[in-house]
């Protein structure tokens, strides 16, 4: 990969010039000059996915522009370098094989070129379809010989939001199983499952890639306590064996922990958590789903990774769309990117892409190691629709910000007796786009009342499914993937590290050792955290 500072490239001067003459320029413009600005600018992904980005501020000159800054950062090269296993993860020395996951051996002969990884991912593949196989049809009991009924993952950040995301999207694919996510260390949570569930009828997966996790370990040992309590016995392997399963990239601390060696499905250190639900972290998802939809999720990943590997830059959809992010980032200065799933089941997207985006891009360290003086990563939000027009759409409307937001839809529903509801549903995800671009102007005659005036002129992309299933859902997912990597790409910063969420761990291992301890002062002249610590030690 090389180290390119994207505002010293030439593309990045012409947008910057290019951006006075759009601002002159509204949406609605756009619409008027070019009668055929819809299929100009949107990509019917094989009638799986609608991508719809005409309501932006773009026109043919913008993307001419914008595909020079991909050409000029060596885009292309990224992404083979990428697929190909270079180390491009040079903070922490290794290669970023999240694509290798969901590779097809049948015609991937341009991938990375190591037997060695395929065949470490095929051994964890097997060990998930025999796991899943066992306990959905019933072959894998608990000690008192009672079926699984069940499954509590117990994990946070990679280890927790994607399994979350994907299990409770596919929510019309999912079995009898009754899933649980465990993930803060707040109590609440686990004391709500525990409550739940039967230790005898209930399967443990501790879901680690570092098996390190504070939160994750604590939860670990509180439910195996909570566990060996219940079924009144000692420290049983055999009983544990049929409870507890870890996902870890550091077996002998799961062995340590008292996993059965056999129990222990291993992930690549080469995965990051947050591109990692493909990996044996997604066991929870194969449970959930069964084996055979897990396999159609890796494989819509692996469609739209051939897409991305092979398809020229100016209709690379993951491309396009982080270009379009860099334009409002780093032009337009926004600040924000709202995701908003009209469709219920997806309401843990823009958690999942917060993490995605957010741990990813949150840098301001360039690849040469210079102090960036650009922005990065946008904060990204959001809430399903049509929930979020009767919160913050109002903002959308008529704010002083400039968000620009991601629509995400499904043509198909769900429920086929409800087709009412899936109308009204999309009629509503049409308008709000259709609202937020043009506005009342045409109709509504802002003398009358100023305060009902909507300008409109507000950009959005619409993303629309035929229907979610485990293929399209991998698509989705692997294209925001793909899009995230771009832009660092571009930014110029190493996006598959996370070196900033150590120092708040580090601090809070530091107290939890010491706050009961009478140390005056143990936070270093910080008044403040001393002042809270004294008054949290003053109820407790
Ligand atoms: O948030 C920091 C982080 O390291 C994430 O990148 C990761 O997904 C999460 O913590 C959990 O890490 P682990 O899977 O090692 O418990």
């Amino acid at each position: 990969m090389k180290n390119i500072n994207p505002t010293k490239t030439i593309s990045w001067k012409y947008l910057k010039n290019h951006l006075k003459e759009m601002k002159k320029i509204t949406i609605n413009d756009l619409f008027k000059i070019d009668k055929n600005r819809f299929k100009n600018f949107s990509i019917n992904f094989e009638n799986i996915i609608l991508f719809d980005y005409s309501k932006n501020f773009i026109n043919k000159k913008t993307l001419h522009y914008l595909i020079n800054l991909a050409k000029e950062t060596k885009c292309i090269d990224a992404i083979h370098s990428m697929f190909y296993g270079k180390k491009i993860n040079i903070t922490e020395k290794q290669a970023v094989l999240h694509t290798a996951l969901r590779y097809n051996r049948n015609y991937d002969n341009y991938f990375l070129k190591n037997q060695e990884i395929y065949n470490n991912i095929d051994k964890i593949l097997k060990k998930i379809e025999n796991i899943s196989n066992n306990i959905i049809l019933e072959k894998w009991k608990g000690y008192t010989n009672k079926k699984i009924k069940n499954i509590v993952n117990i994990g946070i950040g990679g280890s927790h939001l994607g399994p979350l995301m994907i299990t409770k999207s596919l929510q019309s694919y999912k079995n009898k199983l009754n899933l649980f996510f465990l993930s803060n260390i707040d109590s609440n949570k686990l004391i709500n499952i525990i409550n739940k569930i039967k230790p005898e009828e209930s399967l443990f997966i501790i879901a680690s890639k570092t098996f390190s996790t504070q939160e994750t370990i604590s939860n670990a040992l509180s439910i195996k306590k909570w566990f060996i309590k219940n079924i009144n016995t000692t420290f049983n392997k055999n009983i544990f064996s049929k409870h507890f399963i870890a996902v870890t990239n550091n077996i002998n601390a799961a062995i340590n922990f008292g996993i059965d060696e056999k129990n222990i499905l291993p992930l690549l250190s080469e995965i990051g958590g947050r591109f990692s639900l493909w990996s044996s972290i997604g066991l929870v998802i194969s449970l959930s789903i069964g084996f055979n939809n897990f396999k159609k999720l890796l494989q819509g990943a692996n469609k739209m990774d051939h897409h991305f590997f092979s398809t020229p830059i100016n209709t690379n959809i993951p491309i396009i769309m982080a270009l379009i992010s860099i334009w409002y980032n780093n032009f337009w200065n926004t600040e924000t990117e709202a995701i908003i799933p009209y469709c219920d089941n997806m309401c843990f997207l823009p958690l999942y892409l917060q993490q995605l985006n957010m741990e990813s891009n949150g840098k301001s360290i360039d690849r040469n190691g210079n102090k960036i003086k650009y922005q990065t990563s946008s904060i990204i939000w959001g809430d399903v629709g049509t929930n979020g027009q009767h919160s913050f759409f109002q903002m959308l409307h008529q704010g002083t910000k400039l968000i620009p937001c991601d629509f995400i839809a499904t043509a198909i529903s769900d429920n086929k007796n409800y087709k009412d509801h899936h109308t009204k549903l999309i009629a509503n995800y049409i308008a709000q786009t259709k609202a937020l671009a043009f506005g009342n102007l045409d109709t509504f005659s802002c003398k009358e009342n100023l305060y009902q005036c909507c300008f409109g002129n507000k950009p959005s992309n619409s993303i629309f499914l035929k229907k979610i299933t485990p293929y399209s859902l991998g698509l989705l997912i692997s294209y925001y993937e793909h899009k995230i990597f771009i832009q660092g790409v571009i930014l110029n910063i190493f996006s598959f590290d996370q070196w900033g969420v150590e120092l708040g761990k580090k601090i809070a291992n530091f107290l939890v050792k010491n706050i009961d301890r009478n140390i005056q002062n143990l936070t270093q002249y910080d008044c403040s955290s001393q002042g809270l610590i004294n008054f949290y030690k003053s109820f407790n």
